[in-house]
């Protein structure tokens, strides 16, 4: 068993060695897209994975949807890569929500006359 810590949900779960990153996100109730249903064909399920060392070399599906530069940052897609030890991943913020914020620390730099 693996313990598998979801940020920005700050949510721990404890997984069998080999389950999906897709898996372990859902089970510690969080939500990651996969608009392909997992197929390695969207990249929606994008996720950073922070302990890279005890994870298996990307596959051939995540070499081809990632740069070379996400890969080396240890983004890796949730519906390929498996957990193989304890590890924490960072879940990536939602577009809309991202936009949100955004504009609120704008409006709130505004209010500061900043
Ligand atoms: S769910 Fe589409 S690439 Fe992973």
């Amino acid at each position: 068993m693996s313990k598998v810590k979801v940020l920005p949900h700050d949510k721990t779960v404890d997984v069998r060695d080999g389950v999906l990153f897709l898996a372990a996100v859902r089970a510690a109730k969080a939500v990651l897209p996969s608009k392909c249903g997992g197929n390695g064909a969207c990249g929606t399920c994008k996720l950073q994975v922070e302990s890279t060392k005890q994870l298996d070399p990307p596959t051939k599906t995540e070499s081809r949807m990632l740069s070379a530069r996400q890969i080396q940052d240890g983004y890796r897609l949730g519906c390929q890569a498996k957990v193989r030890g304890d590890a924490v991943v960072t879940l990536p913020e939602d577009p809309l929500r991202r936009v949100i914020r955004m504009q609120l620390e704008a409006a709130r730099r505004e209010e500061r006359g900043e």
